[in-house]
């Protein structure tokens, strides 16, 4: 457990994670678990010796030394996942976790991408994950949206062809999909290479999302603003521009910050560099959240209190933020509505103690 005082505070503090990769959620148990179980040969420890054990890919985990350094291990760990009830299970596991931190509703990333190129079928993937969401719903009462994401590392056709086929399923019209997001390298692919993709998904009312501003500058925020972004995942790197930040307060757009992950992947050098306390004193509306909770050493509640220890925030910002992420959800108003409710209940109960 934290140090913080708070900790039972922001435990039952009712959450919404918007920054969750569920390929991010391989732990090193899982990964040698699932390679035996799958008949997947992992790297050969001979040339590469964090493959050797547990143990030593874990330790190797607190050593990335950027983000395509994470996301080398990353895409690895992925690949021993082969069946529908493969995806299921991982699903269901971050659930199950996030649910015990106090999250109430959850937005998650996937790459079909990367499985598709080593021969796993778009309808397993998806099948897969949406019965782990479903499994959420009516066992933990979660709300859960499922956020589809192209990956920059591929090729523009990959993404296209992918769009495609889940336009042909109707998979954004029927609820089964509920926005778009990119991830993966940021720095080096062009900063606008999904324009027509984003174009026609705005054309469409596809909510759209996308990692910008995390190793790459604010340069790669307004890109992905321009493109009809309607969140930015990560987006630290937003104070190097006082006037994008003065628009993106005036726009109200969340940004979906993720600590530790900034400061496993060096983004910043401690967490105290993360610009919570600047985005606070600004009015930028932002979110708390994991990322890839098996990479980094923690799920959202040790993001939570992370952030606690690094700044001593009060009872007051603590709700302002855990507000700001109800009404940055991609949820109905009547969803909205319950969930601030449930904060409201949540923080007078301590604000009469204090
Ligand atoms: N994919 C998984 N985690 C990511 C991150 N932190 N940045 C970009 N792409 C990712
Ligand atoms: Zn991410």
């Amino acid at each position: 457990m934290c140090q913080t005082k708070l900790h039972e505070f922001l435990q039952g503090l009712p959450k919404c994670e918007h920054h969750l990769h569920l390929e991010g959620c391989m732990t090193p148990q899982l990964i040698f678990q699932l390679a035996e179980r799958n008949g997947v040969k992992l790297p050969d420890p001979e040339t590469n010796p964090a493959y050797e054990s547990i143990e030593t890919l874990t330790r190797r985990y607190g050593h990335f030394t950027s983000l395509d350094d994470f996301l080398s291990f990353y895409f690895q760990g992925m690949s021993v996942l082969l069946h529908e009830s493969d995806f299921t299970d991982l699903a269901f596991a971050y659930f199950k976790k996030a649910h015990e931190d106090g999250v109430h509703h959850a937005e998650v990333f996937f790459d079909p991408q990367v499985h598709q190129q080593r021969g796993i079928a778009y309808e397993t993937i998806v099948s897969g994950f949406v019965a782990g969401c479903k499994k959420a719903e009516q066992e933990l009462g979660l709300s859960t949206r499922l956020i589809m994401c192209f990956v920059r590392h591929l090729p523009v056709d990959s993404a296209q062809k992918l769009y495609e086929e889940a336009l042909a399923y109707n998979h954004f019209e029927n609820g089964t999909l509920h926005g778009l997001g990119w991830s993966s390298s940021e720095v080096g692919p062009p900063k606008d290479m999904y324009r027509e993709q984003y174009a026609s998904a705005s054309a469409k009312g596809i909510p759209l999302t996308a990692h910008a501003g995390e190793e790459g500058d604010p340069t790669y925020i307004s890109t992905a603003l321009e493109l009809g972004a309607q969140r930015i995942d990560h987006g630290i790197r937003l104070v190097e521009d006082p006037e994008l930040m003065e628009r993106i307060v005036h726009e109200e757009i969340l940004l979906t910050v993720c600590p530790l992950s900034n400061v496993r992947l060096r983004c910043v050098s401690a967490l105290d560099e993360v610009p919570i306390r600047k985005f606070l004193d600004a009015g930028v509306k932002f979110s708390i959240n994991s990322d890839d909770p098996a990479y980094f050493g923690g799920y959202i509640l040790d993001n939570y209190c992370a952030v606690q220890e690094a700044f001593q925030l009060s009872f007051r910002e603590w709700r302002a933020i855990a507000e700001n992420s109800v009404s940055g959800s991609w949820v109905s108003e009547e969803r909205k509505k319950e969930l601030l409710g449930r904060i409201d209940e949540h923080v007078r109960k301590y604000e009469v103690e204090a």
